[in-house]
Parts: structure tokens; sequence; C-alpha cells
């Protein structure tokens, strides 16, 4: 077929829409799947952030499809001749836990044979640090074996599984190109993923824990992964990490350019542990969604650091300072 083009999972999320708004910025052919629920205004906001006038997002071509459903896969692959997989439930609750290896382990293998079954010559994937192990010193890299014993999240487990996945897809003689972000600063949809940590700012957070992780501005994760597909960078995964940061100096960041008031206690293991058991006796009497996951509250007492010398030594990668990435972001959450 030659209206093949490339195909985006997950456009309508944070990573994805970027990597749209990139690739229709090259003139490519894009296609991007959705489901019939799917946002797709958020994809045109962002669009219209980046200065956009309505004349590149006209250019996506959406096609309906739910990677935990293999034969939508099928049917809209059937359109690619690249597949870029951005597609994936972020979550830290442990009540999504069935809903998280569904979509985002059955979803990938599901993804992994479509491209085979069509055709499809290569496959970029949007991984993350967590799905490698952590260390107790020093900078995780692309080497750091991967270990649970450090309690890793439902989400953890489901995003190395899926990365197996795809280096399954690999072996089976896919292309594939991996990149593995950290902590993603951009534009979306708030109530999601990464975009939480903005609202929950801007809501008014009294406490900051003393862990620390790693931020990236989404615009180089996904100049990233086109580069490394245009240079036909394939069978490695590559770190994208902007910078090393403690919670507190993000959320900090965060609460100046959103103009509130940031934080300015420290939350304690046992404050944390307090919190938690108080929020699980409310969401279970109340029988909602518990706001604060034991999962949640681990990873941010944690102190991780990555290194992102790969990258920067093999494509001459200089990343955005996380503050520019902070101060567009919040402009977006503002406006
Ligand atoms: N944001 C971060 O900090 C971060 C860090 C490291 C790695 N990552 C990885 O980057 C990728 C994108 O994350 P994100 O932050 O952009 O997430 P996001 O904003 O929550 O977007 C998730 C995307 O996945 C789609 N999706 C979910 N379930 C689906 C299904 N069953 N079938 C088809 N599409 C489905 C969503 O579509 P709907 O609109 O239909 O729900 C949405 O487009 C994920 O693989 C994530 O693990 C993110």
């Amino acid at each position: 077929m030659d209206n093949r083009g490339v195909l985006v999972t997950g456009g309508t999320g944070i990573v994805g829409a970027r990597l749209l708004f990139d690739l229709a910025s090259r003139g490519e052919r894009v296609y991007a799947l959705k489901r019939p629920q799917s946002d797709i205004q958020t994809v045109s906001n962002v669009f219209r952030f980046l200065q956009d006038d309505g004349q590149l997002f006209e250019r996506i071509e959406w096609l309906e499809g739910d990677i935990t459903e293999y034969f939508s896969l099928e049917d809209a692959f059937q359109y690619a001749k690249s597949v870029i997989h951005a597609a994936a439930l972020v979550s830290f609750n442990r009540k999504d836990r069935t809903r998280i290896f569904k979509v985002n382990v059955k979803g990938t293998e599901n993804v992994v044979n479509a491209c085979l079954k069509s055709g499809v010559e290569v496959l970029g994937y949007v991984s993350s640090t967590a799905a490698l192990g952590v260390k107790k010193e020093g900078d995780i890299d692309e080497e750091t074996k991967w270990n649970t014993d450090r309690g890793a999240s439902y989400y953890s487990i489901s995003k190395h599984y899926a990365e197996r996945e795809v280096w399954r897809g690999h072996s089976e003689g896919l292309d594939i190109a991996v990149v593995n972000p950290c902590i993603v600063v951009g534009p979306g949809n708030w109530n999601r993923s990464s975009g939480t940590l903005f609202k929950k700012v801007k809501e008014g957070l009294n406490y900051y824990t003393e862990g620390s992780n790693a931020f990236v501005a989404v615009e180089d994760v996904s100049a990233i992964l086109l580069e490394l597909l245009d240079r036909k960078v394939y069978g490695q995964r590559y770190l994208t990490i902007g910078e090393n940061m403690s919670y507190k100096d993000f959320l900090q960041l965060v609460a100046s350019e959103m103009k509130v008031n940031g934080a300015k206690k420290k939350a304690g293991k046992n404050l944390l542990k307090l919190a938690w058991l108080a929020e699980s006796l409310r969401s279970t009497i109340m029988n909602d969604e518990s706001r604060l996951t034991l999962d949640s509250l681990k990873s941010a007492v944690l102190k991780r650091s990555y290194s992102n010398q790969k990258i920067t030594e093999e494509l001459g990668f200089s990343f955005t300072p996380i503050v520019e990435a902070v101060e567009r972001t919040a402009k977006y959450y503002r406006d």
C-alpha cells in the first residue's frame, strides 16, 4: 500500500501529542490511533500552544483502535510503514493493577505482534526509566539490571515486561528503537500521567518529600526517538534524562511558575505512612480511588539518579534545561 506512513499509538498523551506535532511538522504522513472515547481536543490545544494555526493538526489521520484489542491493530497497522508505540496506562494506583498489566504488557505484546503480522518495518518504543532496576549508589544507566528488591510498583513491573515484549519483537526480526524517559515535563492533560504534578502543585501542596528523580522536556524525548529512527539506530535502549533533581527543588520550580506558594514542610516517613493510612481509610469509606498510593509514596522518598552519558556521547544531544521546560508547561496549564 503506498499510503503508508508513521502510525503513533498514545497520540492523545503528553509524549504522543509532541511526537505527532514533530512528525506533522516534518511533513510526514501521520496516522494516530485513538479510541472512541479519546479526547483529541487536548492534542489540538497542544498544537495551538506550539503555534500551529490548525494546518498541522488537520494533517493527522486518526484511526480507531485499542491496543488491548489485537484485531483493531491489524486493521490500523495496514497503513503503517513504521509504528511509534507511546500508549500506556501511567498509574501508581494498586487498584488499577489488572488494567496496568492489560494495557502495558498485553497491549505492547499486541502492538509487536501486529507489527510483525502487518509488515511494519520499524517500531519506535517509548519505554521508561521505570523499566530498569534501581541502585543504592551511583547513576542508573542502560546496563542497570532489573531487580524488584526495593519494591517496584506494578507500573514499573509492567513497563519492564512491556519492554521485554519489544525485545522479543526484535529477536523475531523487527527493527526497534527504544527510549527510556524519566519524568516527562510537557503540556497535555493534567489529569493524568506526569501532568498531575502541575495540577497537584496548583491545588496546593503542603509537604514535600526528600526523594529525588530525573526530569526531561517532552520535546527532547520526541526529538531523540525520531533521531534514532532517522539514523536507524536499532536494537538498543537509550535513557533520555534532562536533569537529576530533588522533588523539593522540582516542586518549588513548578510552584513558582504556576504562581502559587510551594510546599514548605518536609514530610518524613512516619508522616507519609499516616497520610497513606488516612487516605486508604477515606477511599474505602467513600468507595473511590485513593489519591495517595503506597507505590507513589515509596517512590517519593527514594533518591534516584540517572545517567544520560550514552545519548549525549553518541548523538551529541544537548538537553533542554528543566527550568525552561517547566516554565513553558506551566504557561500552558495556567493559560
Ligand atoms: N509522562 C511521563 O512522565 C513518562 C515517563 C516515562 C515514560 N513514559 C511513557 O511514555 C508513554 C506515554 O506516556 P504519557 O505520559 O504520554 O501518558 P498519557 O498522557 O497518560 O497518555 C497515555 C496514552 O495512552 C493511550 N492509551 C491508554 N490505554 C490505551 C489503550 N487501551 N489503547 C490505545 N491507547 C491507549 C491514551 O489514550 P486515551 O486518550 O484514549 O486514553 C493516551 O493517548 C508511556 O509509555 C509511558 O509509560 C511517560
